[in-house]
């Protein structure tokens, strides 16, 4: 595991965009699995401006809320599609969500997992994390094997993600996700945090028991983990953890 630590939200976003840029230069038709909330929105932003081909690059969101209409702008469809899909010019039938608003969500998910697999897997999957250590919308107590599939959000989840609806009881209480066996598939998993509201999390996942109780917790048993995150989400990390390597905006500093 590799983890970069950066001033700010705008470096992790300059960072983590380097990262993704070199993945696609290499393999053009790169599958990229993307994130939506708020800590991968400066990673767009940054990528945005490396002007890259991503016309042949094909997308897969982590997750949807279930039960919203068509077209709601916080739908994560929406999100998607004005923060990656428009912003980043890639080929809107190369870009797939959820389909939250599917007649038969439970089979809807199924359906994605197996598309994720027919399009040969993901590449590079960008992550952020929640203040309970889910990882897309697996909250705690999913399985660390389990597939994309509809659960039920945690309150707290529902309570961070109040502040894109009007109130609490507009945010859906039902979602497809990924789930922890499928995204430990990917190819390379890439983590972007920041705040200082992060720090304890982020340092369960890393340096605590793989467990359930904190999903996260799964990325220690991937291969090939890269954490971006800022000073203060990165405060209470003990990387003294054999086979992991801090840079402090680049040099080496530990390992
Ligand atoms: C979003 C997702 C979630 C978020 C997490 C953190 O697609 O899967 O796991 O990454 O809730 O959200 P922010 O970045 O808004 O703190």
């Amino acid at each position: 595991m590799e983890i970069f630590v950066v001033p700010d939200a705008a470096a992790i976003g300059a960072v983590a965009a380097g990262i993704i840029a070199a993945v696609v230069r290499s393999k053009p038709d790169a599958v990229l699995g993307v994130a939506t909330g708020g800590s991968p929105l400066p990673v767009y932003a940054a990528l945005a401006g490396h002007r890259l081909d991503l016309s042949r690059v094909r997308a897969f969101a982590l997750d949807e809320y279930v039960g919203l209409p068509a077209g709601h702008p916080e739908s994560y469809g929406e999100v998607v599609r004005r923060e990656v899909t428009e912003r980043l010019g890639l080929d809107p039938g190369h870009v797939r969500v959820p389909a939250g608003g599917a007649e038969d969500p439970e089979r809807a998910a199924v359906e994605y997992d197996t598309s994720i697999r027919a399009a040969g897997g993901i590449d590079l999957q960008l992550l952020g994390i929640g203040h309970n250590g889910h990882i897309a919308f697996n909250e705690p107590g999913s399985a660390l094997d389990s597939r994309t599939r509809v659960e039920t959000l945690a309150a707290r989840t529902r309570e961070a993600n109040a502040r894109y609806f009007g109130s609490l009881s507009e945010v859906p209480e039902r979602c497809i996700t990924q789930g922890l066996g499928t995204i430990m598939e990917a190819r390379h998993l890439l983590l972007v945090v920041h705040g200082q509201d992060k720090a304890a999390i982020l340092a369960e996942a890393l340096s605590g028991p793989v467990s359930a109780e904190c999903p996260a917790s799964v990325l220690q048993r991937h291969p090939h983990v890269t954490v971006v995150a800022d000073e203060s989400a990165a405060s209470q990390l003990a990387p003294e953890k054999a086979g992991v390597t801090v840079r402090v905006a680049g040099p080496a500093i530990s390992v």
